[in-house]
């Protein structure tokens, strides 16, 4: 553990298959994990996230490819022998020992010396904030403290690399968005090389160094949080990462970087994201709620390339922003959400108004259909 040096891969998996009889729940999977980096696997049930995990922590072997861990195929080394902490939904916890002899445990199992023990787990009881609690049963223990003490078990024999199995998915939203806090901030302090998998888009974002998002076994993208909000690689990030609209139509003309379409009767401009784009091939244009701007009919929505008129059918109050639900009947009555995260302009509109949207072509990704 400690400072990573710059480059070395930890993880280093090599078109890795995972079939169970007919199901193929992995295919064709690779990448490289540099050292010391925070990944996150994010994908929809059943897309193949566990199986990947397990594959990476030797529970299972790939019917096809190889895994590497700081360059030794993973199959090669046995269980007892990898140096990897695991924290899953189930904590697993043993409930008839206190906090402290939970995290004591790895460390027995792997014989460390016992005089060292106690403040090797007083040590990892504070990284998680948890000074102090050493002596209470985990029954005693808040949901969220028990995550913590789930954190330091898997920690406290500093293990080349830590893996994560949807761990917070079933605490209540306020205080998972605490933990995912707390496992950026502790996997920080520790540089210890972490794969996370979730389906929750906004823990990628929040807690990740990189993202590979996974549909049906296939990895779609491995990017940065930013670049695969940004830049999404397909239809399938751009709706599964933040809340997107798509437009069909057919593509009318390519130029680099420029993808112009037709929907509905209506020519529309957008960013070519998709090198399978052919003309006249059917194509998705994927704009995201935030980016598109709703104003008053007739009230100009001046600079913006692309103008449709709309009609309010509802709008939900979230707090920190309003949801905007638009029937646009010039593109085959869509129905396009927009945000407006503007406190001057809350609630300006009610059902039944009528206004106009609009966007920049550059917010517009095509994307082939
Ligand atoms: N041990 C298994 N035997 C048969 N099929 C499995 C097994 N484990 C997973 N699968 C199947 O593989 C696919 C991917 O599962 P999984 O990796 O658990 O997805 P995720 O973790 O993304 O929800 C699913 O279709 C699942 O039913
Ligand atoms: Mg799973």
């Amino acid at each position: 553990m400690g400072a990573a040096t710059a480059g070395e891969i930890a993880v280093s998996v090599k078109n890795v298959g995972m079939k169970f009889g007919a199901v193929q729940a992995v295919k064709n999977a690779s990448f490289d994990l540099p050292k010391g980096r925070f990944l996150t696997i994010l994908g929809p049930s059943g897309s193949g996230k566990t199986t990947l995990l397990r594959m990476i922590a030797g529970f299972d072997r790939p019917t096809s490819g190889e895994i590497f861990i700081s360059g030794r195929p993973v199959s090669a080394v046995p269980a007892h022998q990898r140096a990897i902490g695991m924290v899953f939904q189930k904590l697993a916890l043993f409930p008839h020992m206190t906090a402290g002899e939970n995290i004591a445990f790895p460390l027995k199992m792997r014989r460390h010396d016992a005089r060292t023990i106690p403040e090797k787990v007083e040590k990892y009881l504070e990284l998680v904030r948890l000074g102090g609690y050493g002596s209470r049963r985990i029954g005693e223990l808040s949901g969220g403290q028990q995550q913590r003490v789930a954190i330091a078990r898997a920690l406290v024999f500093e293990p080349d690399l830590l893996l994560l199995d949807e761990p917070l998915a079933a605490l209540d939203r306020k205080l998972r968005e605490e933990m995912q806090l707390e496992f950026r901030r502790i996997q920080k302090e520790l540089g210890v090389t972490t794969i996370n998998v979730t389906h929750d888009q906004r823990e990628a974002l929040v807690v990740s160094d990189e993202v590979i998002v996974m549909n049906g076994g296939e990895i779609q993208q491995n990017a940065r949080p930013i670049d695969a909000y940004r830049t999404p690689s397909n239809a399938f990030v751009a709706n599964f990462i933040g809340v997107t609209n798509f437009i069909e139509g057919k593509v009318a003309a390519l130029s680099t970087p420029a993808a112009v379409f037709d929907a509905h009767g209506m020519r529309l401009s957008g960013v070519a994201a998709d090198p399978k784009l052919a003309i006249g091939g059917s194509c998705a244009g994927a704009i995201r709620a935030e980016q598109i701007r709703i104003a008053a009919r007739g009230n100009g929505l001046v600079g913006l390339e692309t103008v449709v008129d709309g009609h309010v059918l509802d709008c939900i109050f979230e707090g920190e922003r309003v949801v905007y639900e638009i029937r646009v009947p010039g593109l085959g009555d869509a129905l396009m959400r927009v945000f407006d995260h503007d406190p001057e302009t809350h609630l300006q509109f009610s059902p039944g108004e009528e206004v106009c949207l609009g966007w920049n072509a550059r917010d517009m990704h095509v994307f082939q259909k």
